[in-house]
C-alpha cells in the first residue's frame, strides 16, 4: 500500500515538527495537520514564521518550504481523517488529575476521543499510527473502539514513538538514531508496518528502521525515557556529594562518560529535569508495575522522580540560607524559564518549582527568558495553585532585557542554559546589583573563575568550595 495522504490529529511540539520534517522529505504525500485548538492552527499558518507556535531551530524553513506544497494546518478534522490513509494520533496524554490512578496514570481521555472520531468518519480502510506516548496495551483499546463503533471499515494500528529531543527536534527527525514501528503480527499487520516504514525510507535508512510487536514499542519509549531520566537524577544525586566533598561533579561526569560502556551523553547535572515526557513517562510506568503488584519495580523508578524533586528544592533551600535565611522582599533574577535552552517549552520546568518555592519565602523574581511569553511563565504559575494570580502578578515580573532584569537584583539564578548568557558583560551586571552578589547557576554553564575575579559569590551546581 503505496501512502499519498497522511493526517495528524495534534499539532503540538510532536505533531507539528514531525509532520513539517515528513511533508519536506516527502514531496508526493500530502500532509495535513489538525487541531481543535484555532489559535494554534492559525498561528502555523501565520505568515510571519516568527510565530509558528513551536520554536524549534531550523523548523521555520521547513515550513516556509513545504507549507501550501504538500504541509496543510486545518481545524477541519472530519474532512483530513476521510482523505488520509493514514492517520497519525499526536494529542497530549497529560497526567491523570483526578479519580482512578490520579498523579500517575496518562489520561487517556483525548485518545478516546480521536478514536471515536475516526470511527465516525471513516469509510475507507485505515491506518493509525499511535505518535503520542502511551501506556502499554492502548493499542488494543483504541483498535476495540474503532472496531466495535465504525463503519465496517479495517483498522490496522501501529505504535510509532517519537523519540525527538525538544530544541533539537529538526536534526533529530533528520537523522534518528532509528525509527521504531510497532504492528500486529498478521499478514495485514505487516503490510501496515511496511506501508509505514515506506514513507520514512524516504530519508531513513532501512537498517535504522526497527519493526517490533506493538506492545514492546509502546513499551520501549516509556523505557527510554526513563532510562534518561534516571541518568540525570544518577548524576544529579552525585552533584550533591560533590558539593559536600569538594569534588566536582563536572570532572566526574567527565571521567564516567569516557568509560565506553557508560557514555557520555544525558550526565549534564542541572537543577533538575523538566519537559513534558520524563515526568509523566516515569509515573506511567510506575503506574503500570503497581497495577501489576510488581511494588519493588514502581518503588524503584519512583525515586528518580524523587530524585528530581529533591534537586529542585535544595537548589532554592541553597538560595535561601545563602541569602542569610532569607530572601523576604529581596530581588531574585531568573535567567531561564524554558526546561531547557532552544526552546520555549515550559511544561514541568525547574524554574517553575524554584520561582514557587521562592515565593513562598517572600521573595520578589523578575524573570528574563529570550524565547518564553509573559502569559506563559503566568500561566505556569497560576496553574500551581499556591496563590492568587494577583500575588503572582505583584510579587513576580517579566522583562525583556536582561541587564534589566539583573539590575538592583540580591541574587541571580540560572535555570535554562541559554548560549546567550554565557556571552553577558557580566561586570557590568556586578556593578548594578546589590552587594555581595549571588549568583547560583543551576546549569553550570558560567565560568567560575571570571564570576568570581569580578567579585561575584558563585555558587555552581555539583561543585564543592
Ligand atoms: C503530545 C503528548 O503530550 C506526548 O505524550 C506525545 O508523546 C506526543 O504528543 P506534544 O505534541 O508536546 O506531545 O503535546 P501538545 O503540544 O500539547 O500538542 C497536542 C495538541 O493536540 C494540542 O495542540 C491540542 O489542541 C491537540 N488536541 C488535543 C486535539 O487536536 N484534539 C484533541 O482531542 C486533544
Ligand atoms: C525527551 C527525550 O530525550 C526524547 O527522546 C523524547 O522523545 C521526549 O523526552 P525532551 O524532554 O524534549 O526529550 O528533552 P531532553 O533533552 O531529553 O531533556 C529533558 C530534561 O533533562 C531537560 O530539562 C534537560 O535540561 C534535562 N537534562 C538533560 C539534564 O538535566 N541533564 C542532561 O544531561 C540531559
Amino acid at each position: 500500500m503505496k501512502i499519498k495522504n497522511i493526517c495528524c490529529i495534534g499539532a503540538g511540539y510532536v505533531g507539528g515538527p514531525t509532520m513539517a520534517v515528513i511533508a519536506k522529505q516527502c514531496p508526493n504525500i500530502k500532509v495535513t495537520v489538525v487541531d481543535i485548538n484555532e489559535a494554534r492552527i492559525a498561528a502555523w499558518n501565520d505568515d510571519n514564521l516568527d510565530n509558528l507556535p513551536v520554536f524549534e531551530p531550523g523548523l521555520d524553513a521547513i515550513v516556509k518550504e513545504a507549507r501550501g506544497r504538500n504541509l496543510f494546518f486545518s481545524t477541519e478534522v472530519d474532512k483530513a481523517i476521510d482523505e488520509a490513509e493514514m492517520i497519525f494520533i499526536s494529542v497530549n496524554t497529560p497526567t491523570k488529575t483526578y479519580g482512578k490512578g490520579k498523579g500517575m496514570a496518562a489520561d487517556l481521555k483525548y485518545i478516546e476521543l480521536c478514536a471515536r472520531q475516526i470511527a465516525r468518519v471513516s469509510k475507507q480502510d485505515k491506518i493509525i499510527v499511535e505518535k503520542s506516548t502511551l501506556p502499554v496495551r492502548t493499542a488494543s483499546a483504541i483498535k476495540d473502539i474503532l472496531d466495535n463503533t465504525g463503519n465496517d471499515v479495517a483498522f490496522q494500528i501501529l505504535s510509532n514513538p517519537e523519540f525527538l529531543a525538544e530544541g533539537t527536534a529538526v536534526e533529530d527527525l533528520l537523522s534518528p538514531d532509528r525509527v521504531l514501528i510497532g504492528g500486529d503480527t498478521t499478514p495485514e499487520g505487516t503490510k501496515a508496518i511496511e506501508a509505514l516504514a515506506a514513507v520514512y525510507a524516504h530519508w531513513v535508512p532501512q537498517e535504522r528502521i526497527l519493526r517490533t510487536n506493538v506492545w514492546s514499542s509502546e513499551l520501549s519509549k516509556l523505557t527510554a525515557n526513563a532510562f534518561l531520566a534516571q541518568r540525570v537524577s544518577s548524576i544529579n544525586a552525585m552533584s550533591e556529594i560533590c558539593e559536600k566533598t569538594g569534588a566536582d561533579v563536572n570532572e566526574v561526569s567527565k571521567a564516567i562518560g569516557m568509560d565506553s560502556r557508560i557514555g557520555a551523553k544525558f550526565l549534564k547535572s542541572s537543577v533538575g529535569f523538566g519537559g513534558s515526557c520524563f515526568q509523566k513517562d516515569i509515573l506511567n510506568l510506575v503506574y503500570i508495575a503497581k497495577s501489576y503488584g510488581l511494588n519493588e519495580v514502581a518503588d524503584y523508578w519512583e525515586q528518580v522522580i524523587l530524585m528530581n524533586e529533591h534537586q529542585k528544592q535544595r537548589f532554592s533551600d541553597n538560595i535561601v540560607s545563602t541569602l542569610y535565611n532569607t530572601v523576604s522582599g529581596k530581588k531574585i533574577a531568573f535567567l531561564g524559564w524554558a526546561f531547557k535552552k532552544d526552546t520555549n517549552d515550559t511544561r514541568e520546568s525547574a524554574a517553575i518549582k524554584v520561582a514557587d518555592n521562592l515565593l513562598n519565602e517572600q521573595a520578589e523574581i523578575t524573570v528574563f527568558d529570550p524565547k518564553v511569553v509573559e502569559e506563559r511563565i503566568y500561566a505556569d504559575l497560576d496553574y500551581l495553585n499556591t496563590r492568587s494570580s494577583e500575588e503572582n502578578r505583584s510579587l513576580l515580573k517579566v522583562e525583556n532585557n536582561p541587564y534589566e532584569t539583573c539590575k538592583s537584583a540580591h541574587a541571580i539564578a540560572v535555570l535554562t542554559e541559554w548560549d546567550e548568557f554565557k556571552t553577558y558583560d557580566w561586570k557590568q551586571i556586578f556593578d548594578n546589583m546589590q552587594k555581595p552578589a549571588f549568583v547560583f547557576d543551576g546549569r553550570g554553564i558560567l565560568d567560575k573563575e571570571v564570576l568570581e575575579d569580578i567579585g561575584f559569590v558563585y555558587y555552581k551546581i555539583g561543585t564543592g568550595q
